[in-house]
């Protein structure tokens, strides 16, 4: 999960990572009260989970508590990148001496956490990593030993960090670590960390990426932080019922058992979808080994409420779940659905009792079922289905 920057600086707080005062407002009047509060000199920032506010306009100095509701007038409501701003952080204005860059992430390549950090900071790090890629280190962690004051020295002075700043930076360094282990991140970056004139080190801005598999040890950070409001309501709905479900753009509907099945599935239905029309994958669902009829039908009941969806493809091999079962399952499935299972069906069973399978399809002989013999004849009546 994403976090908004007020949320990630809410998590930066609970660990002292140094930072300006700063509360979140929804309107132009909250913003002036946050700014008359804080009674000095305020940024303004859009809260949207999206890079390069500052650039789209989205952060805004204020000298005063009046001028600060003019700048969230200007702000709210902004489009940056496709995303509509409708909160802002109003937090205290920091003098810049210096701006530097420092993230921690998964290294998913070589298996271990990866620290960056760099000394040209506040731009976008992409340029950097391009332009002076030697500006830019990149610090092997060991997740068993972890990132301790002396450890987070090394990666300040691997980034180029001035020799002046080095003890202040270690030690917000070593604080934005224990954020991403304590909280388990799979990402906490910040950009810029700042250096004032008194040499203090700050952390202005932070994007924080929660690991959703750790949800179960941080049930009140994520019930604090999710976001109804900005996740798609299918993939919620889908999310409540425990199932594996990314919406996507197109017509075909897509249910299959095992993700590598269903990502290869996606693939061939686009493939497929070449030769009619251009349609395309509506969404990702696994349904995983278990296929009961119960999975099947919420499965099935999430990807029919999808309005762009025209046809469904069920692609599912028979292993530990047999085919039979699964056949069951579709049966049942479009029974419990009953007036709502509206759109075409293509089924293709494979594997463990498969024969039983097709047979349990073809006596139930379901209006909306067809049954395909393998997985390409399946995403191509799929794909025929959802062009007409
Ligand atoms: N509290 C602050 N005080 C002063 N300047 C700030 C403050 N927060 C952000 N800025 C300035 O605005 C720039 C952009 O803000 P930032 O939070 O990094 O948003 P983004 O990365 O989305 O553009 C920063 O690089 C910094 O120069
Ligand atoms: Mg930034």
């Amino acid at each position: 999960m994403d976090l908004f920057e007020y949320q990630a600086k809410a998590l930066f707080a609970k660990h002292d990572v140094p930072t300006t005062p700063g509360r979140v407002a929804d309107t132009a009047e909250e913003a002036e009260k946050v700014a008359a509060e804080i009674g000095k000199p305020v940024v303004v920032k859009a809260q949207v989970k999206v890079g390069g506010r500052g650039k789209a306009g989205g952060v805004k100095l204020a000298e005063d508590a009046k001028e600060a509701r003019a700048r969230a007038e200007d702000i709210l409501g902004l489009d940056i990148k496709g995303h509509i701003v409708k909160k802002l952080l109003v937090a205290e204005a920091s003098d810049i001496a210096e701006e530097y860059y420092i993230s921690f992430l998964l290294d998913r390549a070589n298996r271990n956490y990866l620290a960056m950090c760099s000394v040209e900071g506040g731009v976008e790090i992409e340029q950097v990593a391009e332009e002076s890629p030697d500006r830019l280190a990149r610090i092997n962690i060991d997740p068993t030993v972890g990132v301790d004051v002396a450890k987070a020295r090394e990666i300040a002075k691997a980034g180029h960090l001035p020799e002046e700043v080095l003890d202040a930076a270690a030690v917000t360094i070593a604080k934005l670590y224990e954020v991403f282990i304590n909280e388990d991140a799979s990402l906490v970056e910040v950009n810029p960390l700042v250096r004032t004139p008194n040499d203090e080190i700050l952390a202005l801005d932070g994007k924080v990426t929660l690991d959703e598999n750790a949800e179960f040890r941080h049930k009140e950070v994520f019930a604090d932080f999710a976001d109804a409001g900005t996740t798609d309501p299918l993939e919620q709905k889908a999310k409540e019922n425990d199932l594996n479900y990314v919406k996507l753009d197109g017509e075909v509907g897509i249910i299959g058992n095992g993700a590598g099945l269903v990502m290869s599935t996606l693939d061939v239905v686009a493939y497929a979808g070449e030769n009619h029309g251009g349609v395309k994958p509506a969404n990702f669902l696994d349904i995983g080994g278990g296929a009961s009829a119960e999975v099947m039908a919420n499965g099935l009941d999430v990807i029919l409420g999808d309005e762009q969806v025209k046809s469904v493809f069920v692609n599912v091999f028979g292993g530990i779940t047999a085919c039979d079962a699964v056949a069951n399952g579709i049966v049942k499935a479009l029974e419990i659905l009953g007036d709502e299972a509206n759109k075409p069906l293509v089924v293709r069973l494979d594997g463990n009792n498969v024969e039983e399978g097709r047979k349990i399809l073809a006596e139930a002989n379901h209006p909306l079922v067809t049954l395909a013999d393998n997985m390409d004849s399946g995403a191509d009546k799929a794909a025929e289905l959802a062009a007409k």
